[in-house]
């Protein structure tokens, strides 16, 4: 039988009771608080997401506290975590979940899977974590486990091979404690099953039967991903001064960042007199312009090259807030794509 056994799924679950990090979402493994560190650790790293989750269940200690928060409040608590739809949808669901679940995040599949931001990995781990029921969450950590495992080489990801992979795991099932088990596998995959050629594979539980260990080929599996170009942009952007104001605007509601406040800016590169057309056309006067440095900041799908501009300006400015950056860095949650010219006011 292709597999994880029983037996070996035992002796992954003996080393994580000894070897497994102390996580705070792990204190109290509530459906809220599993559901709310598996969104925050999409795309993030582990020691990123600790102040956060602190501070976010600090301020929304309850699904219900959170469907009653505004959305800026929601959203100034995720400054800096970037991939700001991730906290959109979690708001978003929650209002779901007060209003037809009571306030109790459901342990159905289907309903689960229904609510705004939850897709198949953050599902399972929720259903195994929160609900022990006998789902594998299967990312990219794993499928290196079971690459490894199984001296098995991939060159993309795709749904069959998350679908191979995750009915290997299956197979220890009925194993009584799915959310350790799933958590085992996470564990190993973080600290013990690296990435890049350093698997830790003396301190590994399931050395005795990885075939790539056998083999001592084990840094070689998954093998080579091909890798995405990523698009890149020239981004123009503009401190807009007033007295000691400067200028926010929220973005569309749509798209890259959406609905974040930002500091104005244009895509592509402008020349002096561009500059001064622009600001015209939403009613501001230049009275001095300093260029203040570049940036860049690399998106998931994208690297915005940015170059800024301090601009002296009158008038009012249609769509703008002019606040001091005391107000700005309070209360709006300004992505860190801008966080060199945030430091710079
Ligand atoms: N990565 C995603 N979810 C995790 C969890 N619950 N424990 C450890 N690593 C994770």
């Amino acid at each position: 039988m292709f597999g994880m056994n029983r037996e070996e799924a035992i002796q992954l679950l003996s080393w994580y009771e000894e070897s497994r990090r102390v996580l705070p979402w792990r204190q109290e493994p509530t459906p809220y608080h599993v559901w709310l560190s598996e969104i925050m650790l999409q795309q993030t790293r582990i020691e990123a997401v600790k102040p956060y989750y602190a501070r976010f269940l600090a301020a929304c200690p309850t699904i219900k506290s959170l469907a009653e928060a505004p959305e800026e409040k929601v959203l100034k608590l995720w400054e800096g975590l970037g991939y700001y739809s991730r906290a959109k949808n979690l708001h978003k669901a929650a209002k779901e979940v007060w209003e037809r679940f009571d306030g109790n995040l459901p342990g159905n599949p289907e309903q689960l899977a229904k609510l705004p931001g939850i897709g198949e990995y953050t599902q399972k781990a929720i259903l195994a974590i929160a609900f022990q029921k006998p789902y594998i969450a299967v990312d990219g950590n794993l499928l290196r486990v079971y690459a490894r495992l199984n001296a098995k080489r991939f060159s993309a990801i795709d749904q069959s091979l998350k679908k191979e992979a995750e009915s290997f795991f299956q197979k220890a099932f009925p194993l009584h404690r799915p959310g350790d088990y799933n958590q085992a596998l996470m564990d190993l995959g973080e600290i013990v099953c690296l990435p890049n050629g350093v698997p830790l594979c003396e301190e590994c539980p399931c050395k005795g039967f990885c075939l790539a260990h056998r083999n001592g080929d084990e840094a070689s599996y998954p093998g080579e991903r091909a890798k995405k170009a990523k698009k890149s942009g020239d981004i123009d952007v503009f401190l807009l001064k007033k007295d000691n104001r400067y200028a926010i605007r929220k973005r569309g509601e749509n798209g890259l960042l959406a609905g974040l406040y930002e500091f104005p800016n244009h895509q592509g590169r402008t020349k002096k007199a561009k500059r001064k057309a622009l600001l015209e056309e939403i009613g501001l006067k230049v009275v001095s312009e300093t260029p203040v440095g570049e940036a860049t900041h690399v998106f998931t799908h994208l690297i915005w090259h940015m170059k800024g501009y301090l601009i002296e300006v009158e008038g009012d400015g249609e769509g703008l807030l002019f606040l001091t950056p005391e107000e700005i860095k309070e209360r709006y949650s300004i992505p860190s794509a801008f966080s060199y010219y945030l430091n710079l006011i």
